[in-house]
């Protein structure tokens, strides 16, 4: 993987703290590679969404500057990270099969290797009571409000000889200017904005990530001029709940206004944004979005469910015909703009009724993506002691049944991208054939097309010859 630094800080006193302690690792690190020949290896994981993959970025880029190298390869490395999310069930028990792996890899194998957790879950009090009781061959533990002290931490873990926690309730400050590693060169995420207000009641996330923080713009603005200085074409602003950006700033900005300004930044052709609450979604942005060339015309924009009923215990704000307004809406302002959504299966008391409703909004709407979740009770959230939680065997065949009505609509919602000649960003070489490219399209349609690697982050104008429903085959024109 191409490395690939741009400097996001914590406050800045504290960052020039840590780089201290980065310095001070990097020369244990260096002394190691003369003694032995070898370089100190680490194993980065991300196990969550986009926003945590953009966090173990800045983990990696610190790691990297304390002389780490990375290491594909987990039984191979010396420091061993997960960045852990807990949104559902599956995301947690992931994390407990490598914790016992570990075990033995550490027992067995290298004695000496150091084993990071962070992120989401690590903000659970019954998941560190558990870390502790059961998995203590972990060294260091810490949470999504503080990853920027992992150099003081690794120091403090050989300081003391036994497992450190470090979790923090809620941000002290947001702390800009990490050094960060991007997993591609052409294309970068950019915090905009940090937790979340909404407790939506299904939704554990704003109690591990904290209220709704905005970045001033200013910060956003000169990170993504870097960036485009790097090279980088394309950014992806993350956040929760992006449409509420900027509201309890200072002097408060509109999303739509930031849409704005960094649709000036010289180099950046490309502007994408998640994630999109649709209670939120103003004309502003609509109009915005529109008139900004290089904002793609694509849109994430979860509904979770169809019924106006399950929507209101969701927490939601909206009402189906709310939902299918802003759509209609979103697609008279721009023709061809594609939707993609997240819906919820099986939320405590879903009736047949209110699964049919899901099923008619997929339909209307036509999204040319969705991603599709069985409800998953998490300890604390209003809706994990509601009554009636739906049956397993009806959840699972509601869900099989959902797939049968979503997946030909997506398939002929690809099929309009036929003949079609567009730009492609080209990313990356395929795996398994180097004359092979893959990129996106600005509708967010990933393209195999063959070319010559020297096309590698240009916009690649390209014609869409095959639907494979998940994606498409091009040929460079
Ligand atoms: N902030 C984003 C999404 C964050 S989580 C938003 O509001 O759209 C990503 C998705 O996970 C959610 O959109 C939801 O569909 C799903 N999700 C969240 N909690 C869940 C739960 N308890 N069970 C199943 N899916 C869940
Ligand atoms: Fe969770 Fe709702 Fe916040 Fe999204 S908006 S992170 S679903 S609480
Ligand atoms: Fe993301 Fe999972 Fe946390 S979805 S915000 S990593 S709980």
């Amino acid at each position: 993987m191409e490395k690939q630094r741009t400097v996001a800080i914590p406050a800045e006193a504290e960052l020039a703290r840590q780089m201290e302690y980065i310095r001070q690792i990097r020369q244990q690190n260096d002394e190691y590679f003369k003694k032995t020949g070898e370089q100190k290896k680490f194993y980065s994981l991300a196990m969550g969404c986009q926003m945590n993959a953009h966090d173990s970025e800045k983990l990696e880029g610190m790691l990297d500057e304390m002389g780490y190298i990375r290491t594909e390869e987990e039984t191979d490395a010396d420091f061993i990270i997960y960045n852990t999310c807990c949104v559902r069930e599956n995301a947690e028990l992931k994390v407990y099969g490598k914790l016992g792996w570990l075990k033995h890899y550490k027992e067995s194998k290298n004695p000496n290797a150091i084993v990071a957790l962070c992120g989401c879950m690590m903000q659970q009090d019954t998941v560190l009571e558990t870390i502790r009781k059961k998995y203590r061959h972990v060294d260091l533990v810490f949470g999504t409000f503080n990853l920027y002290k992992l150099p003081e931490l690794i120091l403090a873990r050989q300081e003391s000889g036994s497992t450190i926690f470090d979790i923090w309730q809620q941000q002290e400050e947001i702390v800009e200017d990490l050094p960060s590693i991007r997993h591609f060169p052409y294309k970068a995420s950019v915090n905009i904005m940090f937790g979340c207000n909404n407790f939506c009641s299904y939704c554990i996330v704003p109690y591990v990530r904290g209220r709704e923080r905005s970045r001033e713009p200013e910060d956003i603005l000169q990170e993504i001029r870097a960036l485009a200085a790097d090279g980088v074409k394309e950014v992806m602003l993350l956040g929760q709940n992006v449409n509420s950006y900027g509201k309890t700033l200072e002097h408060p900005v509109s999303f739509a206004q930031l849409l704005r300004m960094v649709n000036e930044i010289d180099g950046i052709e490309r502007i994408r944004f998640m994630t999109s609450h649709p209670k939120d979604m103003s004309d502003e942005l609509i109009q915005a979005m529109k008139e900004c060339d290089k904002v793609c015309k694509n849109l994430h924009l979860p509904f979770q469910s169809g019924s106006t009923e399950i929507l209101r215990r969701m927490n939601r704000k909206y009402t189906k015909e709310d939902y299918l307004e802003l759509v209609r809406k979103v697609k008279e302002a721009m023709p061809g703009i594609t939707l993609s959504t997240d819906i919820i299966v099986g939320f405590p008391g879903e009736t047949e009724e209110d699964f049919q409703e899901t099923l008619d909004v997929i339909r209307k709407v036509r999204y040319c993506t969705a991603f599709t979740f069985i409800y998953s009770k998490r300890t604390g959230t209003p809706a994990a002691t509601m009554e009636n939680q739906v049956p397993e065997d009806v959840v699972k065949d509601r869900f099989d049944r959902m797939l049968h009505v979503l997946n030909p609509i997506v398939h002929e919602v690809s099929e309009e991208q036929v003949g079609r000649t567009v730009l492609v960003l080209a990313e990356e070489v395929n795996k398994q054939d180097e004359h092979i490219l893959t990129g996106r399209t600005e509708e967010n349609g990933l393209v195999h097309f063959a070319g010559d690697k020297s096309l590698i982050g240009q916009m690649v104008p390209v014609k869409i010859i095959e639907n494979k429903t998940f994606y498409f085959i091009g040929e460079r024109v």
